[in-house]
């Protein structure tokens, strides 16, 4: 057994995190990741109140073991984060915006704050704003990305953020994976992609298989699921001019 300050704040048995992915980590994968003694985390995404509340009911009724659930820190709602409080998650992961405006509400409801980060000015914020964990996501991993890469990003934020636990994300999907990470100075991994290929994880068989079946050689970055969903992705993010000038293009 594994035993880093990861394992030691919630119990674990491994030190992995199931990435929060918007409307594919429901409750269902959020639990199996849990109780086989990871940290599942519910991906709540941009925060459908609806989605939230069947999900996060699933989870409590089948998690035996620590549990959490992820926003996307520039969508969220007051409201939504209450109502997510609500369910008495033991870890909140926040994602892509300035923490601080939440931390305080997720902190005193007996809440474990995580901050994923893509570099390292947002992991000083993260580490200001009283984050527990700190997750440094590379440009490997699957979603939303920074401008640096998993290799170079975390050790980098762990000399920034010390002695604050960092736990790698992005293109991690093995236990090698999981190793280089400890090297690195990581306390643990979050994994994205991989558990998306499982059979707890809500989204279409079909993309599963493409998973499955895709060679490495053919990984894309694109924007196309942003303008097609109509997501406003702030200017801050990197490639974000770039995509909002698509997005014009395509109103
Ligand atoms: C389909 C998908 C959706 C994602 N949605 C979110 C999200 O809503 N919020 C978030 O913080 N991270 C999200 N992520 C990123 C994960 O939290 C994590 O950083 C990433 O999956 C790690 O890299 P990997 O996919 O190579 O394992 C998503 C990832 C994927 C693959």
């Amino acid at each position: 057994m594994i035993a880093t300050a990861l394992t030691e704040m919630f119990g674990l048995t491994h030190p992995i995190v199931l990435g929060p992915m918007g409307g594919v980590a429901g409750g269902r994968l959020a639990a199996a990741v849990s109780n086989a003694g990871g940290l599942g985390l519910v991906g709540g995404g941009y925060g459908d109140p609806a989605w939230l509340r069947a999900e996060l009911s699933r989870v409590t009724e089948e998690a035996r073991r620590p549990w959490g659930v992820g926003l996307i820190t520039w969508s969220i709602d007051r409201s939504v984060l209450d109502l997510a409080l609500s369910y008495r998650p033991d870890a909140f992961l926040l994602s892509f915006g300035d923490p601080r405006p939440y931390a305080l509400a997720i902190k005193s409801a007996g809440c474990k704050l995580i901050c994923q980060v893509q570099d390292v000015e947002q992991a000083v914020v993260a580490r200001e704003a009283g984050a527990d964990i700190i997750v440094a996501e590379g440009t490997e991993a699957g979603g939303h990305s920074g401008a640096r890469a998993t290799l170079p990003l975390v050790p980098a934020v762990v000399d920034a953020v010390a002695p604050t636990p960092v736990v790698a994300a992005g293109g991690i999907a093995d236990g090698r994976g999981l190793a280089a990470s400890l090297m690195l100075g990581a306390h643990g991994a979050l994994i994205g992609t991989r558990f998306y290929a499982s059979a707890e994880a809500l989204g279409q068989d079909g993309a599963k298989q493409r998973i499955i079946a895709a060679h490495g050689n053919e990984t894309a970055r694109t924007y196309v699921f942003d303008i097609v969903r109509g997501y406003a992705w702030p200017q801050a993010y990197p490639g974000r001019a770039l995509r909002n000038r698509f997005m014009e293009c395509w109103d």
